[in-house]
């Protein structure tokens, strides 16, 4: 099929370069024209895992093009996703001025029936919206559909998550773009939920708002574990067996972050108050996720004493494994608060540092992770990168002044580092 995607950000590009990889034939849209010149020539805006591949295999394939007009995009295809950024606004409600900007371009360029379906995490009802200003700004007067059809991918994981995905959400309000909403899936293999517009547009917020209840949930377990010496990992198994409950999204640590969940959470508890609920859980669930990055923060001044001129090592600066963002990142935080209580610090980050360099500052930035422990008082484990496991252990206990290790992801054995000779602290054993 023909489809166009708006937006090449993580879930524009991604899905524009699945679609083009299941056989579509797909123009990714971006008004940012140098993104647009940038992804023409083979490079990428952001480090996904597979990506790059896949992005370059589909458009040699002649499957997968790039412009920065929506003219061109809306008139090369039947079906028009957006997946345009709903950024938060500073009272935790959701800015839809891309999504109102897009929707008023695709109106203009229209010329003959189109579905247009939203991709982007939007409030429930911004479906009604997006049809009312389409039809408002649409000149020929011809015919459209819109759909919803929320995307769930994770950062780091999101080639996968989009190729074998548990599910795929529709939300119609006609039966008429249902098969051709099928006929793209087709190729996915996935169970196929259609509904109304507004229970997919709250099937996004609600699955993102559980997901970061769950990780609240255990956080605020951690901290009883804390208090009475048990472990949370063990916890968190026994819990996880039972199948209602599930192991996934129950590691304890310094906190959520990144651009979806503390977004979404308070674009939720916004939508909720202006529906006239008050979503007290929700509230918590962020009390909890605050509280959890002070609690660790707290930790390491309880056993370092004074910061000041204390020489630490960070590990991790992504908000989490697999990724170069650093939006909204637990991570950056702790060092922004250990910088400002005058510690001095030497980072290290497998993808994020580039990106890092933009927020912050006076830092030493270190290429081997096994090198970031060298002259410091104690080091700091942020981000859960898989291969902070393969560390030097030996090595870093030697290079470091003090053998402290602070580890906000769990990621040791508690046991087997003291046992190597380390002062091991992490969240919850
Ligand atoms: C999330 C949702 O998972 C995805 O479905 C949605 O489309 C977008 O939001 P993402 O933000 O990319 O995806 O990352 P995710 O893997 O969900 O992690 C979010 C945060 O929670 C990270 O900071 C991560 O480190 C933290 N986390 C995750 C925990 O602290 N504990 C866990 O058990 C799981």
């Amino acid at each position: 099929m023909k489809l166009t995607i708006i937006g090449t950000g993580y879930v524009g590009l991604v899905t524009g370069t699945c679609f083009a990889e299941v056989g579509h034939q797909v123009v990714c849209v971006d008004r940012d024209e140098a993104k647009v010149k940038l992804l023409q020539a083979g490079g990428m805006p952001i480090y996904e895992p597979g990506l790059d591949e896949l992005v370059k295999k589909n458009v040699a394939a002649g499957r997968l093009t790039f412009t920065a007009s929506t003219k061109e995009g809306v008139e090369k295809s039947d079906v028009i996703f957006i997946a345009v950024p709903t950024p938060p606004q500073e009272d935790g409600s959701v800015d839809l001025s891309f999504i109102e900007g897009v929707a008023r371009d695709i109106a203009a360029a229209m010329t003959s029936y189109k579905i247009i379906v939203d991709k982007s995490t939007v409030p429930v009802k911004t479906g009604d919206k997006v049809s009312e200003t389409i039809k408002r700004y649409c000149k020929a007067k011809v015919e459209f559909d819109v759909a919803s059809n929320p995307e769930f991918l994770r950062e780091g994981f999101a080639v996968d998550d989009l190729m074998h995905p548990d599910r795929i959400v529709v939300g119609v309000k006609t039966q008429r773009p249902v098969q051709a909403m099928k006929e793209i899936y087709a190729p996915f293999n996935a169970p196929i939920i259609i509904t109304d517009i507004n229970s997919a547009e709250l099937i996004k917020h609600a699955a993102n708002s559980f997901l970061a209840l769950k990780i609240s949930y255990i956080n605020a377990i951690s901290v009883i574990c804390e208090a009475t010496g048990a472990n949370v990992q063990e916890v968190a198994n026994g819990m996880g067996m039972d199948a209602r409950i599930g192991r996934r999204f129950l590691d304890a640590s310094l906190g959520f972050g990144g651009s979806c969940f503390p977004k979404d959470l308070s674009a939720f508890i916004k939508i909720s108050e202006q529906l006239g609920y008050d979503f007290g859980l929700l509230k918590e669930v962020q009390r909890i996720n605050a509280e959890q990055m002070t609690r660790f923060f707290k930790k390491i001044v309880e056993t370092l004493w004074v910061l000041k001129d204390k020489r630490i090592g960070v590990l991790g600066l992504a908000f989490k494994q697999n990724t170069d963002d650093i939006r909204l990142s637990p991570a950056i935080e702790l060092c922004q608060r250990l910088q400002k209580e005058g510690a001095v610090l030497r980072v290290h980050d497998p993808k994020a540092m580039e990106k890092a360099k933009a927020v912050l500052k006076n830092v030493t930035y270190v290429e081997d992770m096994n090198e970031v422990a060298e002259g410091c008082d104690a080091m700091v484990i942020a981000t859960e990168w898989p291969q902070f496991k393969n560390l030097d252990l030996e090595r870093v206990r030697k290079t470091l002044t003090h053998p402290i290790l602070f580890d906000g992801r769990n990621l040791f054995d508690v046991r087997e580092m003291e046992e190597l000779g380390f002062i091991y602290k992490s969240i919850g054993r």
